[in-house]
């Protein structure tokens, strides 16, 4: 395996992108995709892609796609100086960060990736169209950068499924791995809006990880102890606006009934101030069960091999 510790190379077009790529020694290329705005989640997932093959390319791109006309398209923290040095300091051979046009050079496309009912739930059901943009620009970014294995983060659950779904239902030529939710010390999963909080949001929102630790405990006693115990803790919380706080299948994303033992997952949105927020855990519903690796004391998780 290289190291690279030299400044990415950057791609602007196509053709940048395909000429830095040919430019590397080998074909092992994994993809980080990424809306920039990164943080240690982020490097997380370059680090891991980083430790198992040749090359990493991050591509930065705020996919106007996959944002509703009420989203936050327009406040979206861009801070590409600062993205770029994690991006050296985490070895990423090529970033390729593209306009608008230049992924969608016709304008919106007309013929998308549908992501099918498992996009209609969840956050699905309030983001209306969401999976659709994410598959679709996803998609194009699995053919751009050419990569063999594309890293994504457990923290947006139901895009990981989703994602999934696409490369096995589409026969996409790629591995797609999961890395576990990387946290704050306080429990809160890093997200780059987590920047639109303010001092007293923020305390409020660690209600959420809060949340899903109560229900994990729970998860030996089964999926009403859980989700019981999971609501305990926000309803504590009047500030935190839930917008849904559930324990689903991890495939099909259906509320587990009662009898049902072995994992699932806990997952919670909600609305903290002007802050739309999703966190979740997998967790192992039954005798002996709680979370699966997102609460351990590790500091910053290994991805699932
Ligand atoms: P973005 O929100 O920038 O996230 C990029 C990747 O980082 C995703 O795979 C996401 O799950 C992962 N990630 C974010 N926060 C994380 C955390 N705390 N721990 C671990 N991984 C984390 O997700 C998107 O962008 C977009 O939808 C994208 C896939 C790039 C398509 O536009």
């Amino acid at each position: 395996m290289t190291t690279t510790t030299a400044t990415p190379v950057v791609a602007h077009t196509r053709d940048e992108l395909k000429a830095a790529r040919e430019a590397l020694p080998s074909r092992d290329v994994a993809a980080v995709m990424t809306m920039g705005a990164l943080h240690e989640g982020h490097a997380e997932l370059i680090r891991a892609a980083r430790r198992r093959h040749d090359h990493v390319v991050v591509t930065i791109f705020l996919n106007p796609l996959q944002f509703g006309p009420k989203e936050d398209l327009s406040r979206y923290p861009r801070t590409f100086d600062d993205d770029m040095a994690i991006c050296r300091d985490a070895g990423v051979d090529v970033v390729f960060a593209p306009t608008p046009d230049v992924v969608y050079p016709d304008g919106d496309p007309g013929v998308r990736v549908s992501a099918g009912p498992l996009g209609e739930v969840l956050e699905g059901a309030s983001r209306s169209g969401h999976f659709d943009g994410v598959l679709t620009v996803v998609g194009k970014l699995l053919h751009l950068t050419a990569a063999r294995s594309a890293y994504f983060g457990q923290k947006d659950a139901q895009q990981l499924l989703l994602i999934r779904r696409m490369v096995r239902d589409l026969d996409f030529p790629v591995d797609v791995v999961s890395v576990p939710t990387v946290r704050e010390p306080d429990g809160l999963a890093m997200s780059s809006r987590n920047t639109y909080l303010t001092a007293s949001d923020r305390e409020v929102a660690l209600c959420l990880s809060r949340a899903l630790r109560a229900g994990a405990d729970a998860a030996p006693f089964g999926p009403s102890a859980v989700r019981r115990a999971a609501r305990e803790v926000v309803v504590e919380e009047p500030l935190a606006l839930v917008d849904y706080l559930v324990l689903v299948h991890p495939q099909t994303l259906a509320d587990v009934p009662e009898w049902y033992r072995g994992e699932a997952l806990l997952a919670v949105a909600a609305r903290i101030g002007t802050t739309r927020l999703i966190d979740n855990t997998p967790v192992v519903v039954g005798p002996g069960g709680g979370a699966i690796d997102v609460f351990s004391d590790v500091p910053t998780a290994r991805a699932e091999v």
